[in-house]
């Protein structure tokens, strides 16, 4: 029985080993890096640090290059020129298998007619036009009620904080009760949504690798079980907003037939990609301005020429909006994955062809290239708030690389099919938080010399990245000059 077991190993051992070795590169392929470990190749780098893996690789090959990863041959494209044209080939480039993966291993969700193509013409028709600006009023309403209430006792007293909790539980309240419209207004219950929703988005990213420990399946598990019976569907369909995003998306699930508890794990989803990013952006956005006292001075001064009106689309803020680009393009960072469905040619911006072959995953990192590509941009890592600046004060929106125009200098919000169709709403959103808190609230750090928190290496590829760390706060009302 033993040696059964022991030649059932050997055999399933040496079939790994030589379907690894068999790999080789063939003519007109990108450069092939297989690791050193058979199988695993370059997984556990990729997993600890995307980012500065990619770049060794990017370093070492190029800006193409096919890397094992678990068994799945992953080519990395990274010459930002081309990525629009590539992914324009959604025949050869398969969206559907790689996103259903990513729903089943973190939501434990299967919806079976589920095409990312119609279903984003539904998406994309919520926010826009009329809906958009009902949303951003909607959401700066939201923001005004929740700061009211964040320091009833003694307004003008100075309250402490951790910056991260302060700007992701007012934005994810302020986005749930904009997106949902939920009449729900049990405070407990929210504040239990949003705890919940803290746990299971601190472990989402080890759940999509599959490199969660016990302990933090436990965890994951739990909130996600506790986040599906919070989040009722009753409620969402007989909330006042006659349209919320909600009640939209849960009529699309049930004229699709699908049960409660389906609809409950798609609300989930649905919950973390409307507010998984917004708070942890706003956390970047106010700390660059609180660690770098010129631009605070440059936004205020700005906001300040507005005199008090609420920002809309027709405010021309250039300084704000360059400083929101600068925050998102050093802090925004997902991969775009795509099944390769058949052999397919790419053309770089040097002219180079490479075949992508049948069968591998394509990879493409907008946050390395072009946002923290040095040929871009100056000392891409620092911030620097006029980036986006022309030296006449204009938005800036042209970028070279070697004399060479690029398509994009920033693209914070993905390309092709994963463009983020809530980007109009997040920068409404996030406008709308600075110039409330700068406006209505003295805000500071308690430690004046504090430094901004180094990024957690781990939620590369997951939208906003989150710092490992916090600032901590104090804030007050302003005093009413009478
Ligand atoms: C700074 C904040 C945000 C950033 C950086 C961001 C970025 C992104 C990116 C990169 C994607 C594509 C992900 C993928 O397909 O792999 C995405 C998808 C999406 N985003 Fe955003 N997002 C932000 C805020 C928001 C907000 C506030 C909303 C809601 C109002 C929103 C709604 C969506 C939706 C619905 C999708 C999925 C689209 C689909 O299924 O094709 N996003 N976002």
């Amino acid at each position: 029985m033993t040696w059964t077991l022991v030649l059932v190993l050997l055999g399933v051992l040496s079939a790994v080993l030589f379907l690894y070795t068999r790999r080789t590169r063939q003519r007109n392929e990108p450069p092939l890096d297989k690791g050193r470990v058979p199988w695993l190749g370059h997984a556990l780098e990729f997993g600890k640090d995307a980012a500065k893996f990619l770049t060794q690789m990017k370093d070492k090959h190029g800006d193409i290059f096919t890397v094992c990863v678990a068994g799945h041959y992953v080519t990395v494209l990274l010459d930002s020129n081309c990525y629009d044209a590539v992914l324009a080939d959604t025949q050869s480039l398969d969206l559907t298998h790689y996103s259903r993966l990513l729903m089943d291993r973190i939501f434990n969700l299967q919806l079976p007619n589920y095409n990312p193509v119609s279903e984003r013409n539904r998406v994309d028709q919520y926010f826009k036009g009329c809906d958009l600006s009902r949303l951003c009023s909607s959401m700066q309403y939201s923001l005004k009620f929740l700061m009211a209430s964040v320091n009833t006792k003694n307004p003008t007293e100075w309250k402490k904080d951790r910056l991260f909790d302060f700007c992701y539980s007012l934005l994810f309240r302020a986005g749930y009760r904009t997106l949902l419209g939920t009449e729900n207004n049990n405070s407990a219950e929210f504040t239990e949504v949003y705890e919940r929703f803290r746990q299971f988005d601190k472990i989402l990213p080890k759940l999509a690798r599959r490199s969660a420990n016990r302990d933090e399946l436990k965890v994951a598990s739990s909130a996600q079980k506790r986040l599906w019976e919070l989040l009722c569907p009753n409620w969402f369909l007989t909330g006042t907003e006659t349209h919320s995003w909600m009640q939209t998306y849960l009529k699309h699930l049930e004229e699709q037939g699908l049960d409660t508890q389906t609809q409950r794990r798609a609300m989930l989803l649905q919950l973390w990609v409307t507010q998984g990013n917004a708070g942890p952006a706003a956390f970047w956005l106010l700390g660059f301005l609180l660690t770098h006292p010129e631009a605070l001075k440059a936004v205020k001064e700005e906001l300040c020429s507005l005199q008090h009106r609420p920002l809309d689309k027709t405010e021309n803020t250039p300084v704000l909006n360059s400083v929101v680009n600068e925050t998102l393009r050093l802090r925004a960072a997902a991969l775009i994955t795509r099944d390769v469905m058949q052999d397919k040619t790419v053309k770089l911006s040097s002219g180079q062809e490479y075949v992508l072959r049948h069968g591998d995953r394509l990879c493409i990192f907008p946050f390395l290239s072009p946002q923290m590509d040095p040929q871009i941009h100056h000392q891409p890592e620092k911030f620097k708030f006029d980036r986006f600046l022309n030296s006449d004060g204009t938005e800036k929106s042209k970028f070279c690389k070697e004399g060479l125009r690029m398509n994009y200098g920033t693209m914070p919000w993905g390309a092709g099919s994963n463009l983020c169709p809530g980007r109009d709403f997040a920068v409404c959103a996030l406008k709308r938080f600075v110039f409330m808190i700068l406006t209505q609230f003295d805000l500071e750090l308690c430690d004046c010399n504090a430094r901004m928190p180094p990024v957690d290496p781990n939620r590369y590829g997951f939208g906003m990245l989150q710092p490992d760390g916090d600032l901590e706060i104090r804030y007050r009302l302003k005093k009413r000059i009478a």
